[in-house]
């Protein structure tokens, strides 16, 4: 088929046949179909949307450019978390070890900071040797071995989304749900996965601003998932103000190991518990959310997880016991007196962007010793000159970064109701 053909037909509103999108996926990774007609039907998806059928087809064409980790039939649910991304969203660091502590093993696929949020293979190399670019060798036997693996997508496994995701990256073609939905599910697809939950974020520090959006892509999240016959759910969950406390790289591994303790911040251990609860009832392991949540926290008090956390940082090169760079400590102070009524959490994350903790484009480099800890949450009652914020910074960037954190926290005469992090589950 000509792909000036297709193009036009999407372009002109029509539902693509399953052969049509193959036919162009394939084209497009083989190299006969050139970056300018794959933009064009880009655009076109991004104007006229794709239908689930079509959203699935493009899914399964992306899968089909890769390979799929094949696992042995010996009983063990293979499973994974994954979310849009938000600001100090740590949760696969610890959730990841808590799983395999259940006997779960989590072969997972993460990614690198985009826009203001940030990443977790980004955090994870704040620990001085941690390997993020593991062969899917590595990955498998890491896997097998300790229970849970964090690593890069390497280019067996869905190359046709490493492609796909560079040319909508500088054609503004990011923000299309059925392109997102191909790009997250194709990488997870391809760890071979019994079941899987989503962490959809919603707010100032997501990549949907509002519950509605986010609600349509957990929707075409889990219809791709269960169409391609992987039990999914998602969760629908509020990023209006980053989650926990800390904020960066190594302040947030900090975190999360403080979290694998049973001493984190409650919000960040609610909802990783959720997201795992949530996991374990998909896969049949538990009858509830709740009593998943119960048998996860056992592990968190038991000194279980935080041990399994450490084995897999030993296995991808890491020393878990070492003392991480942390720059030196300010304070963002309030300029008056009120409530906190709102945080422009996108903002937080270009604080970080500013200090070096994040990328402006691809290639740059991250300093993983900047960062900050958020020290009011959203309905506090604020007194001025009160510290907002414990900044770690360094001195070239510390005004600039003081400046946009202290513009991000809104505060305001009348008092506003505290957020409720967990809104919905889709299943
Ligand atoms: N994350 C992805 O992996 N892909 C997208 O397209 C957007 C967010």
């Amino acid at each position: 088929v000509n792909p000036t053909f297709i193009i036009a037909r999407k372009r002109d509103g029509h539902e693509l046949a399953d052969r049509e999108i193959a036919d162009f996926v394939e084209g497009y990774v083989g190299g006969s179909i050139p970056d300018y007609q794959m933009s064009a039907l880009a655009m076109a998806i991004f104007l006229q949307g794709m239908t689930a059928a079509e959203t699935t087809e493009l899914t399964r064409q992306m899968l089909a450019s890769g390979i799929t980790l094949n696992w042995p039939h010996d009983g063990i649910a293979r499973v994974d978390k994954h979310s849009t991304g938000g600001i100090g969203d740590k949760i696969s660091l610890i959730l990841a070890p808590l799983l395999a502590c259940c006997g779960f093993q989590v072969p997972m696929i993460s990614g690198r900071g985009l826009g203001a949020t940030g990443g977790t293979l980004d955090k994870l190399e704040a620990i001085p040797g941690f390997r993020t670019d593991l062969t899917v060798a590595q990955m498998k036997s890491i896997t097998e071995q300790v229970g849970c693996v964090i690593s890069s997508a390497s280019a067996e496994l869905a190359p046709a989304d490493k492609k796909l995701y560079a040319l909508r990256d500088v054609t503004a073609t990011v923000p299309s749900i059925p392109l997102i939905t191909g790009s997250i599910m194709s990488k997870k697809l391809a760890e071979g996965l019994d079941a899987l939950v989503l962490d959809v974020k919603f707010g100032t520090g997501a990549f949907m601003k509002t519950l509605d959006q986010a609600g349509e892509l957990a929707q075409s999240l889990v219809d791709v998932g269960k169409r391609m016959g992987l039990p999914t759910a998602a969760l629908l969950t509020d990023m209006n103000q980053p989650l926990g406390r800390m904020v960066g790289n190594g302040v947030e591994v900090i975190e999360a190991v403080e979290t694998l303790t049973g001493n984190g911040p409650e919000d960040l251990t609610e909802l990783t518990l959720a997201l795992g609860g949530e996991l374990m009832t998909l896969a049949g392991k538990a009858d509830s959310r709740q009593a998943g949540v119960l048998a996860l926290q056992a592990h968190l008090d038991n000194g279980n997880a935080l041990a399994k956390y450490q084995q897999m940082v030993s296995s991808q090169g890491g020393d878990p016991e070492a003392s991480l760079s942390i720059a030196k400590q300010s304070v963002v102070t309030a300029n008056r007196s009120g409530y906190l009524v709102g945080v422009n959490a996108e903002q937080l994350g270009q604080a970080i962007i500013t200090m070096g903790g994040g990328r402006r484009v691809m290639s740059d480099p991250i300093d993983h010793a900047v960062g900050f800890e958020t020290l009011a949450r959203i309905g506090d009652e604020i007194e001025a000159n009160q510290p907002l914020v414990r900044l770690f910074s360094h001195d070239h960037s510390r005004d600039e970064a003081t400046k946009i954190i202290q513009q991000a926290f809104q505060i305001d005469d009348e008092p506003a109701r505290p957020i409720d992090l967990i809104h919905e589950a889709l299943r």
